[in-house]
């Protein structure tokens, strides 16, 4: 191969990583796109959520404890939803304890399920890899 042909092909490629790089670090990088689904009742449901330790037996966005279920998806799951979530908030279970938790704490609770549903997916059970080397969640079951 003649050495200019080299030195063309060496610069090009530095070239397209530069380009390749600037662009996955600075795309998608500068709105946190989540932030516009907290509003006030989900932030007090947040630090309910935190005051209660839901998380020692619950997972969120798939970190937390394993004795009950994880909770990232529960109120858009079929078969489930915010008052199928109210339930178990209303009166506990044999092994999920009752709070006692007034129905303003509820709901702010939920709230908080439901930014967390819509910032989330948990477990991803297939991942798409896209054109662009990235990786985006795939069909929920
Ligand atoms: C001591 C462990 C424990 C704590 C603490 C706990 N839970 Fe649970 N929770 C469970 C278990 C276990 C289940 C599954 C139902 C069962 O087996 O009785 C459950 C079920 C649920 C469900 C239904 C989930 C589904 O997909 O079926 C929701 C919603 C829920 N909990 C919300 C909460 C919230 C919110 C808190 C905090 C206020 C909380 N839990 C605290 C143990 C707990």
């Amino acid at each position: 191969m003649p050495l200019f042909l080299k030195r063309f092909l060496f610069w090009s490629l530095c070239l397209i990583f530069l380009v390749y790089t600037f662009y996955l670090y600075t795309s998608s990088t500068s709105a946190d796109r989540g932030l516009a689904f907290l509003d006030e009742k989900a932030k007090a449901g947040k630090l309910l959520f935190q005051k209660y330790n839901c998380t020692a037996c619950h997972q969120v966005y798939g970190l937390g404890g394993y004795m009950g279920p994880d909770l990232t998806n529960v109120i858009s799951a079929k078969g489930k939803g915010p008052g199928y979530a109210k339930a178990f908030l209303l009166s506990g279970t044999a092994r999920m304890p009752n709070f006692h938790l007034s129905s303003e704490e509820i709901d702010n609770i939920i709230a908080y399920l439901g930014y967390v549903d819509k910032t989330g997916v948990s477990p991803i059970i297939d991942f798409k890899l896209n054109a662009d080397g990235t990786v985006s969640a795939g069909e929920r079951k």
